[in-house]
């Protein structure tokens, strides 16, 4: 087993983004900055209908307008489409303008079905069925250990509670889509994508082409968190219209149809029924949940629709426990995986109740936690996070702050995997004037990679970071990872610490030099004469592990005139094994928290059930956190360099929305018990406006 260099001389230093200068200046090439010869422009005609019989599409016209060079439809003969925004036929021309008007004169035959867009109405017995041969709602899976039913009578405290949350948009900056160039070799594919690897393979298949055939290239992508692994109706519409036309096409969705088709994260309508000892020690649990995942089956787990249910309950273990889960089928687009599946919602659920709990033992609700933990490192983190928030100081009974303006504090925490990927291959090829390549088949989705992999190869050659050119992102160099699962940092570094090792060997060996790290790597690699030394290498065990813990600390202010909620201060308490490089994996505990806070306090996607629209299909009216709503993230990174690396992403998203609901709880003495937290709830939570019929929630 391998290990990592116990006194590290560019490991774990604040290393800035090598590509960063790329990126600010505008050098970085997305998807859609790639121009070709004869570049065309593609778009989607998709379905105004929530459910309709397609009978019958119609081309010949779109194809005659003028500067259209291909028309195509998703699926020849009749077909069910089962949501507003469901893909029926494409079009490529020389501009948008000449797209549009192609679109609008296409001939859609249909018969409109009944549908049903919200979780309460897809649910009752006489709804519409979204799948013909399915009930909305199948009966519940159920797993029951103990006895529960016994279990009540056993308890000193018992609590209860109905908790929701949202559907949430992933609306990452850039949109999916890409440029597609089909040619008498094959295609060549520049896709927005978390899984090149993934992507060629979906294009292959979807195509009937030989994988060989098909090149994916991601050089920089604007994000994903889950929502970019295959190559998607949109990507594989952009090859059938380059192939028809003879021409590349690039096809970007627009925000309106990131908001309908290329996925979301499921609601959920938690129902919990929560029971300890006099001590606080958890004894039963009660639980029942369903959400909806649009027509996409269950809570959205990684790579895939779903199936899979909310981890309940969560961190913690109850040992008499019965949890029922299910989903509910509505016209709407499929949940995709979205950032940690399943574990921010349930930590909200279970850490709300955690709080309860607590208040009605008289418990700290840390103290609640840590009793309860099984997890020795979080334990260790609920402790040092304390220290550091002032939780002490802090902490005072919920709705005993005084004034208007009422300040509340709370706690949440989170578990997650984040190992690495045996399979990742790479190659480093050190050319005669010391320049290195590093080559590795993955992507960035923003989070560091190509940072990661420099100070690895620069740790391990005895270079600089900056000396080190990482090219990624190009099913032409060895395999990687789809980059999901907080895997990457994990897959990466112990392979790029493989290559590196065995090229400085390789290269000491042919050029005879003993050490040609650092000051004597020129001369070495002078020594190689006319050909470059190229390597390859895979993913070496023993450099990475998987299993974190991490606890946040939240801190609000909530005016109780207007109902509106400030998060003050976010701490983030968070072990992620050896860290690379702090400054990026602060960076990845930034972003994690800000969404956190959005599906907090803003993030809703709202649907009209008259018309089975998304009603907020825009960065306007689809609220997500602006910089003014970010507060001051306080982050403390545990090293475990022994550990070595494991990813973070998803786990610092986890428990921050959980953690801002408590502090809300605490700080006006009720509880939303309902995301997002806004106004109108937590006034009506005070009693301060009637409760209005609502729609979703
Ligand atoms: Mo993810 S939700 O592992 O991109």
């Amino acid at each position: 087993m391998a290990e990592w260099p116990t006194q590290p001389k560019v490991l774990g230093t604040r290393v800035p983004r090598v590509d960063g200068p790329a990126k600010v200046s505008g050098q970085a090439r997305y998807s859609s900055d790639i121009q070709l010869p004869g570049l065309l422009i593609g778009m989607i005609l998709r379905s105004r209908w929530p459910a309709a019989r397609i009978l019958r599409i119609n081309l010949d016209k779109a194809r005659k307008m003028p500067g259209i060079k291909a028309a195509v439809a998703v699926q020849e003969g009749p077909r069910i489409v089962r949501f507003y925004g469901e893909e029926l036929a494409a079009v490529a021309g020389v501009s948008r303008e000449a797209c549009e008007d192609a679109l609008r004169v296409i001939e859609v035959e249909a018969e409109p079905l009944p549908f049903v867009v919200r979780e309460e109405d897809a649910k009752k017995p006489d709804a519409p069925r979204v799948w013909e041969q399915a009930p909305n709602m199948p009966p519940p899976r159920v797993q029951e250990t103990g006895n529960v039913d016994a279990a009540w009578a056993e308890c000193a405290a018992i609590v209860e509670g109905f908790y929701t949350t949202s559907v949430q948009l992933h609306h990452p900056m850039e949109p999916h889509g890409g440029t597609a160039h089909w040619t008498e070799e094959g295609l060549t594919a520049w896709i927005s994508t978390q899984g090149i690897a993934s992507v060629r393979d979906g294009l292959a298949g979807a195509l009937r082409l030989e994988q060989s055939k098909v090149r994916v290239i991601t050089e920089y992508m604007g994000g994903g968190f889950g929502s970019k692994f295959g190559p998607g109706v949109e990507g594989i519409l952009a090859a059938r219209l380059s192939r028809e036309a003879g021409a590349p096409v690039r096809l970007m969705l627009s925000r309106f149809e990131e908001s309908l088709a290329v996925g979301n994260r499921p609601s959920s309508f938690q129902r919990i029924k929560l029971g300890a000892k006099a001590d606080g020690t958890l004894h039963v649990f009660d639980y029942e949940n369903y959400g909806t995942a649009g027509i996409g089956a269950g809570q959205a787990t990684e790579g895939g629709g779903g199936g899979a249910d909310l981890p309940m309950p969560y961190i913690y273990q109850v040992p008499n426990r019965r949890i029922k889960q299910t989903a509910v089928a509505v016209n709407a687009g499929s949940a995709r995986p979205f950032r940690a599946p399943g574990h921010p919602v349930a930590s909200f659920g279970m850490e709300s109740a955690m709080d309860e709990l607590a208040v009605k033992l008289g418990m700290d609700p840390l103290e609640l936690r840590i009793k309860n933990d099984p997890f020795e490192i979080r334990r260790r983190e609920y402790k040092i996070g304390a220290e550091r928030f002032g939780w002490k100081e802090k902490y005072r009974k919920p709705g005993t702050s005084p004034g208007p303006v009422k300040v509340g504090v709370g706690v949440a925490s989170a578990t997650w995997g984040g190992g690495g990927s045996r399979n990742t291959r790479g190659e480093v090829q050190i050319n005669p004037d010391g320049t290195v390549e590093v080559r590795l088949g993955v992507q960035d989705i923003g989070t560091g990679t190509r940072t990661v992999a420099a100070v690895v190869a620069a740790e391990v050659l005895g270079l600089k970071p900056e000396q080190i050119h990482v090219k990624i992102g190009d099913t032409l160099y060895p395999l990687g990872p789809g980059s999901g699962g907080s895997v990457t940092a994990p897959s990466v570094a112990p392979t790029v610490f493989d290559v590196c090792t065995r090229a400085l060997e390789e290269l000491q060996k042919q050029t005879g030099v003993s050490d040609a790290r650092g000051d004597n790597w020129k001369t070495a690699c002078k020594k190689l004469g006319v050909n470059p030394l190229t390597v390859q290498g895979r993913w070496r065990e023993g450099l990475s592990s998987s299993g974190v813990g991490g606890v946040q600390f939240a801190e609000v202010a909530v005016d109780t005139e207007t109902g509106l909620v400030t998060v003050k201060k976010i701490l983030v308490v968070q072990d992620c094994g050896l860290v690379v490089d702090p400054l990026t994996a602060e960076s990845q505990v930034n972003g994690g928290v800000i969404m956190g806070i959005g599906m907090a306090l803003y993030e809703e996607r709202v649907m009209d059930w008259q018309t089975g629209l998304v009603l907020n299909p825009n960065y306007e009216t689809y609220k997500l956190p602006s910089i003014a709503d970010v507060p001051e993230i306080d982050i403390i990174l545990l090293n475990m360099p022994e550990r070595g690396v494991i990813g973070l992403g998803e786990p610092v998203h986890i428990p921050t929305a959980a953690a801002i609901a408590n502090a809300v709880a605490n700080a006006i003495g009720v509880r939303v018990p309902s995301l997002p937290i806004t106004p109108r709830k937590v006034l009506t939570a005070l009693g301060q406006v009637p409760v209005r019929r609502s729609s979703a929630t």
